[in-house]
């Protein structure tokens, strides 16, 4: 059975994007076939920590929203890509593909200006699973409440939520929670990102668990060794023994027990 996995946020810059790659990788590490789409159509991303440019897709999740092409074929294999803090390539028993979304100004003004059928996206999502035979297919979502997010909210077997500890995200945060909650998500989660290093983390997640009651499933700090990547690989493949990248797998695991 596949499963659907998407990761939101209510605000921008919450680590959504790096925090999916992570996660994704770390499952097909266990020996799993896993998809990831990028439909923050708006402000696409993830593409970049996949090491993808421009000019090396030919296809984006774009055409297949203007029916140009069929959904498999904006599926890139990125597990080739996938580089240790040496640059030497990691070697996965799994593998990975991803469905980047077009970073083409005019593109994207298209797709604000005359908008998609969201009907199309789930078609596509569950192509993509039956095409690829996934295991796993995770969303990178656009931030706030959009029809694309609740589209993914509304299909997906999990949904991880991001926030830091910052009283705006606690907020709409608060906002997202009620909207997965009505959708009927299986397995809802939250994971706190960029906390402090000064805060002590137990006490974030007693704050946070008991204001929600919903789990953290995980509680990421801060970290300079973060910067410093910049979004220019998988982190947890860069700094193995990082608490960050543990962390990751304790997220990841709990995805693949779910
Ligand atoms: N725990 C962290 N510590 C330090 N920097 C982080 C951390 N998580 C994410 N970042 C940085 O925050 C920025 C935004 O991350 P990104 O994944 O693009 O967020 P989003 O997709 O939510 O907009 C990136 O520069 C990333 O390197
Ligand atoms: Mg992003």
């Amino acid at each position: 059975m596949s499963k659907i996995i998407s990761i939101h946020s209510f605000r921008g810059g919450t680590g959504k994007s790096n925090l999916t790659a992570n996660l994704a990788v770390a499952v097909a590490s266990y020996g799993k076939r896993v998809g990831i789409v990028d439909t923050d159509i708006q402000s696409p991303g993830i593409h970049v920590i996949f090491g993808l440019d421009e000019d090396s897709f030919i296809y984006s999740l774009n055409d297949y929203l203007w029916e140009r092409c069929g959904i498999e074929k904006t599926a890139y294999e990125v597990t080739q890509n996938l580089k240790a803090a040496d640059g030497e390539s990691v070697s996965l028993s799994g593998t990975v593909y991803l469905v980047p979304s077009s970073i083409k100004a005019g593109e994207i003004a298209k797709i604000l200006r005359e908008g998609f059928d969201v009907g199309l996206l789930n078609d596509g999502f569950q192509n993509l699973i039956a095409q690829l035979d996934l295991d796993y297919l995770f969303i990178d979502t656009h931030p706030g409440l959009n029809e694309e997010t609740l589209l993914s909210i509304a299909v997906s077997d999990a949904a991880v939520i991001i926030l830091r500890p910052d009283r705006q995200d606690f907020l709409g945060t608060a906002v997202t929670l009620e909207v997965a909650q009505r959708l009927d998500v299986p397995n809802l989660m939250l994971v706190v990102n960029k906390v402090p290093q000064s805060f002590e983390p137990a006490a974030v997640i007693e704050q946070v668990e008991s204001r929600y009651g919903v789990t953290v499933a995980g509680l990421f700090q801060e970290n300079e060794e973060m910067l410093q990547l910049a979004s220019s690989g998988i982190f947890w493949l860069h700094h193995p023994e990082h608490p960050f990248s543990q962390e990751v797998h304790k997220v990841a695991q709990h995805l693949v027990r779910c």
